[in-house]
């Protein structure tokens, strides 16, 4: 082991996640764990906040060993220790911050507070360095779009030592869901299973996406913002109108229920009317997110553009944006599947910023659900 390099153990527990990971000097991922609640809180159609605390205290221990484990260290070699602190869930929050309070305090470590989502914007970056690509150039503009987050931010560096520490203007966001709860939504209606976007992502390949034309949202004071209920809100009278689709969609919901979940087992029981559909509402998301994203990037002459978050591993919103982008001679960033879902590794990249800034907390540290990114 590099006795100089610097070693932090993220920890992320804001959703439905349980993750650890250790990265060294905030560029190399030596371990990341992810234990993921999809199963518990499928039945649900969503995020069930009491479960997923419950499940949080049940897993936090074994990930944070097996973080450890894999990383061939111990927990005395760790130079910090670094927690999301919001946004989230308040009691999956606290899950994730009290045991890294916990354990900052019984090995005499340093504590950072991260922000989720400079986690997220940290994640591209830490793509970069794991596959030796080109650095996003900055200023930059960053479109985090999840389950839980729709959000635009510009990003620029605050050091002048060439160390990443970044600060950040919020730009725009979504006034109401986010873009992946508009995905996993319309799954719901349309009995795909959950999450909706994978199989979404899938299935809209095989439909016509000029099919059904959704109105465009109809956003007063910004260009920036988003709306997402409306779209799902529109799938739904859709769905009212057609009733010759709730046959497939009683045969699909019967086909979940004895576990054929897959989106090859799915669209065997979707007419080309509903592939139609699927595809025209991942039209309209994608349209909307790039559209308001490659706004924001020139206005802020951004070099470049990064997406993070669940939903940047879709597929037409990868094309698209690199496509346009392109056109104006941006060039765009995404991470792997594995960081651009919720992770502990970019937890661990952010919080070696604020370990280089020397922003330590102590023990009064307390969750904050809506914390804002500055
Ligand atoms: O970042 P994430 O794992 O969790 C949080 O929401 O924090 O994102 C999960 C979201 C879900 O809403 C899921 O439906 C969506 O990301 N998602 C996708 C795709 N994969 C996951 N949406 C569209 N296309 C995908 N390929
Ligand atoms: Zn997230």
């Amino acid at each position: 082991m590099n006795p100089t390099q610097k070693l932090i153990l993220g920890i992320e527990s804001s959703c439905d996640e349980t993750a650890a990971a250790v990265v060294a000097d905030g560029e190399r991922v030596l371990s990341s764990v992810v234990a993921s609640q999809i199963e518990i809180h499928r039945k649900y159609g969503g995020v069930v906040p009491e479960l997923a605390s419950r499940e949080h205290l049940r897993q936090i221990v074994p990930v944070v060993r097996e973080a450890i484990d894999q990383a061939h260290i111990t927990l005395h070699d760790l130079d910090a220790i670094a927690v999301t602190q919001g946004p989230g869930l308040v009691g999956a929050l606290l899950v994730g911050l009290t045991y890294g309070k916990a354990l900052a305090l019984a090995l005499g470590k340093p504590l950072v507070a991260v922000n989720h989502l400079a986690g997220h914007v940290h994640a591209v970056f830490l793509e970069a360095c794991a596959t030796g690509d080109r650095r996003p150039e900055l200023p930059t503009i960053c479109l985090i779009v999840s389950g839980g987050h729709t959000v635009i931010y510009e990003v620029q560096n605050k050091a002048t030592n060439g160390a990443r520490q970044f600060s950040y203007t919020r730009i725009g966001g979504t006034r109401d869901d986010a873009a992946g709860e508009a995905y996993d939504k319309v799954a719901r209606l349309l009995a795909l299973g959950y999450p909706g976007g994978p199989v979404i992502d899938k299935l809209a390949a095989h439909g016509n996406p000029h099919a059904i034309r959704f109105a465009e949202p109809k956003i007063r004071d910004s260009h920036h913002d988003f709306s997402f209920s409306g779209i799902k809100t529109a799938v739904l009278y859709h769905i009212q109108k057609h009733p010759e689709l709730q046959p497939e969609i009683t045969a699909r919901k019967e086909a979940i229920a004895r576990g054929e979940r897959g989106a090859e087992a799915l669209r065997k029981l979707c007419t080309p009317a509903t592939l139609d559909l699927i595809a025209s509402f991942q039209r309209s998301v994608v349209t909307n997110l790039v559209t308001s994203t490659l706004a924001a990037a020139q206005e802020a002459g951004a070099r470049s553009i990064l997406v993070s978050g669940g939903v940047a591993a879709n597929t037409e919103l990868r094309a698209t944006f690199e496509r346009e982008a392109k056109k104006l001679n941006i060039e765009t960033f995404f991470p792997s599947r594995a960081l651009s879902t919720d992770n502990a590794a970019m937890i661990a990249a952010a919080g070696y910023s604020l370990f280089a800034a020397g922003e330590f907390e102590d023990a009064t540290l307390d969750p904050v659900p809506n914390l804002p990114l500055v």
